[in-house]
Order: structure tokens, then sequence, then C-alpha cells
């Protein structure tokens, strides 16, 4: 069975991408789905994902499928599903029937890739048994996690520079995946106050993405740990006081992604503490987005959400000094150490699987700087991308125990006053904003999270 249809529109969306390739490429082109990974035995498989490279030129989550592309055409690579299929899984299409359906202009067995695209382009899959066949067929290592060599370089400079501002396809695509997953973050909120553990929770948020036909696009962070950044365990309870950290996203059927947090107080109330530290992150989250526009460097996005965090933390007596000099020594870092986001769109970091060949202009490296060594993206913001604003606090106890750093800032943190703040122990507010040719958009808007709407939510529930 195919996960989802076809219609005219995508159809044309998808012709369209494979022009946009032909024009900025003239070699041909290879691209792997991916396959499944047995969890124990071949039928039990973790759950399959295909390439978001593949994914955006055929729109179909095939499971080991290739396509080459030239000229704008298609070729499809898949094997007949075999005959015991139709028991386990259903009737399945034929390779013919598939290929109409995504305006193949051929389709041949995969047996025929080997003497098809000796000459071609490719990236990586992530799943080792696709990388290790790709590398086998082109003759060359073709590794994920690798920057790529040569032609495979181009394709990923091409594709990258098609995927980096989306086309209407994928903005109505992301648009549903924002309205899904605000929904189910509505309903974690409303959720919280009848629910004894985290788990509940998650469930409850997972719920409305799963009966919405999506997926989650990430694993789900549902925490009363928020300061741990990737935590997914969920196993434990609430507490009054807890302050719960969601970072929960939707993904739509063709791959398409949301990503947003909220932090809220499991009783409907944040302490004055709690209050006092989610205005200065909102107060920074609120200035970051105000900020976004064509030709604005996200990297001074970032800096100035640093000095948001750095001058409010300051006014709550918890920084000593002035934004500027402590943003210039890294201070805002020790409770904000992340970047302010990243590109979403087929993926959660989109195309972060090209390292930093998507997220950093041409010319520009990472920054091993403390506070920016962690910045995902370094462009200039261009109509139709679709970025996260994300900024933190946290306590992060690696960071703040650590006797160097407490010797290192033992004036320009003010110890005594930060332990008052002990029950804040993680805060993230994170919306997804596309820019627009004169600004931008909170896709995400719909979502509460100013201080009064968040508690009146959670009190409702
Ligand atoms: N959900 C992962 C992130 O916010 O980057
Ligand atoms: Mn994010
Ligand atoms: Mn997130």
């Amino acid at each position: 069975m195919l996960p989802l249809e076809i219609d005219n529109s995508l159809l044309e969306t998808l012709r369209q991408r494979r022009q946009n390739l032909h024009r900025l490429v003239d070699f041909p082109v290879v691209l792997w789905s991916g396959g499944s990974t047995a969890r124990n035995f071949p039928a039990n498989i973790f759950p399959f994902r295909a390439s978001s490279h593949f994914l955006y030129f055929t729109g179909l989550p095939l499971r080991n499928a290739a396509i080459r592309l030239q000229g704008g055409n298609l070729e499809l690579f898949l094997d007949e599903a075999p005959a015991s299929n139709a028991l386990w899984y259903g009737e399945t299409p034929s390779i013919e029937e598939i290929g109409a359906k995504i305006g193949a202009i051929a389709v041949y067995p995969m047996a025929e890739l080997a003497q098809r695209v000796t000459d071609a382009a490719t990236i990586a899959v992530q799943d080792a048994a696709t990388w290790t066949l790709q590398s086998q067929l082109l003759n060359r290592w073709v590794l994920p996690q690798q920057p790529p060599q040569d032609i495979d370089w181009q394709l990923a400079k091409a594709i990258i520079q098609l995927r980096l501002t989306h086309d209407t396809g994928a903005i109505a695509e992301l648009r549903k995946a924002s309205e899904v997953t605000v929904a189910a973050h509505r309903a974690g909120m409303l959720a919280v106050r009848s629910s004894q553990g985290e788990s509940q929770v998650r469930a409850a948020m997972e719920q409305v993405i799963m009966a919405h036909n999506m997926t989650t696009a990430y694993s789900s962070i549902v925490t009363v740990h928020g300061e741990v950044l990737h935590n997914d365990s969920y196993h434990h309870s609430l507490t009054p006081g807890n302050l719960l950290l969601a970072d929960v996203g939707a993904e739509t059927p063709g791959g398409w992604a949301a990503d947003i947090t909220r932090t809220f107080p499991v009783n409907g109330k944040f302490s004055p503490t709690q209050r006092a530290i989610y205005q200065v992150i909102w107060a920074a989250q609120q200035a970051a987005i105000a900020m976004v526009k064509p030709g604005i460097e996200y990297a001074d996005v970032h800096r100035e959400a640093c000095l948001a965090i750095a001058s409010g933390l300051v006014d709550l007596g918890i920084l000593r000094g002035e934004a500027e000099d402590l943003v210039h020594k890294n201070l805002h870092a020790l409770f904000f150490p992340h970047g302010i986001g990243h590109l979403l769109g087929l993926d959660v970091h989109d195309m972060e699987d090209l390292g930093d060949l998507a997220g950093y202009g041409e010319g520009r490296t990472r920054s091993d700087r403390f506070g920016l060594s962690y910045l995902r993206l370094n462009r200039p913001l261009e109509p139709g991308m679709l970025v996260t604003i994300e900024p933190g606090f946290y306590q992060v106890p690696a960071i703040l125990n650590d006797p160097k750093v407490r010797s290192q800032y033992q004036y320009l943190v003010n110890w005594e006053r930060l332990a008052e703040f002990a029950d804040v122990r993680g805060i993230r507010i994170e919306d997804d904003v596309l820019v627009t040719s004169n600004g931008h958009e909170v896709l995400t808007a719909a979502l509460p999270s100013q201080i009064d709407m968040v508690e009146e939510l959670v009190q409702q529930g």
C-alpha cells in the first residue's frame, strides 16, 4: 500500500523541482530512498523514513528505490513487491503504476541500476546498507557525515540552492505540519494538570499527531528536566512546582516538518522566579522574531537574542555588567549554550545530513567559540526560508558546577542570586518563522507563548 496519493498539483510541483535541478546541473543524478533496518528479523523493522532528497523530487516515501534525474526527467528503479506482500501488506501497485503516479518517463528493476548510473552524482543516504550500495555502484566512497566530493559536492550545492527556499507546494505542507503541531501542544497543555507523569502528556500530544495521519518529525522531548537538551526519556512524575518543557513536532505523510517548544508549569501557575526567567526568554524570542526579514544575517538574530538574555539576567541580578560586554565574554552561553535555531523543511534541522554545507554560506565556517559553536545557520535570510527561533535558559550542572567556570566568572555571575532560581531547570520557547518577501510570518503563531495565556490554557485543563 502507498501511504499517500499524488494529486495533480503535487505532480506539477515535482516536475517543476526536477526542471529547476536541470537548470543547475548538466550531469545525471541518482538519488536513493534508503531501506529499512531490521529490529530482530527482516519483517520487524525500525520505522522507515525515506531520504529527504529523494522525497523532494518524488513525493512518495518508497523503500529500496532509486531515481535517475537528467534533463528534468525522472526514471524510477524499483523492484516489484514479492507475491507474498499481498498477504502481509496488502496489494502493492506495480512499478509501472507507481512510476506513472510520480511522472516517471521509464521504470526499471533495481538490477538495471548498475549499468545506468556509473557517471551520476549522488548524496549519501544514512542507512549503511544503502550507502554501501551507493559506493559499490558508483565505484567511489559515498559516506554520510562526510563532505561530498567533486560532482557529488556540485549536486549537494544545487540541491541546497533549491531546498533552502520553499516553493508553494512545500509551504502548504509546512503549514499543515504547523497546524497539527499547534493542536498537539494545546492538547499537551490541557492534559498536564490531570496527568501524573511526563508520559501521559507526551501521549496526549502525540495522539493528536497520529490522529491527523502524521508522525513525529523527531523524538519528542516532554520533560521536567528541560536542562538536558535532548532529553527523550519520559518516565518522571509531575510534581507541583515543576516546569514541563515540551518540544514536539509533526511530520506530514510527504515528510514536511514542524518544530515547536513550549514550557509551562504543571500546576498552571509559574512561580515568581520561573515567571521572571520565562519573561526574559520570551522577550529575547520576540526581539529575535521581529528581526526576521530578507537580507538580515541569521547570526545577527542569534546575537540579538543573546543580548536580550544577557540584559534580562543583569536586570534580575544574576549577571553583573553590561550586556554587550557580557555577550562578548560568552556569559549568556552559560545559560543559553545553543544557537537561536536552524533551517526547517523536509527535516527538522533541514539538510544537516550535509553537515554545514546548507547552514553556512559560501566561505563561512563554524566558530569554535563557546556560544557560537552550536549556531547551525549562518546565512543572510531569503524569502521562502523557514527557520526556528528558539532561545532558552538552562541550568546545566556540567556547565554551572564546573569549578573552572565558577572561578573564571566568580564576579560576573552572582552565584548566590542564581541559587534563588533553583526551580528553573530549563525553559525554551520555539516557533517556526517563514521569511516572506518583506518580513516574516510565524507559522506557529496560533499557539500562545505569552505567559498569562500559557497559564490560562494550562488552567483550562
Ligand atoms: N527539536 C529539536 C530542535 O529544536 O532543534
Ligand atoms: Mn528546533
Ligand atoms: Mn525543537
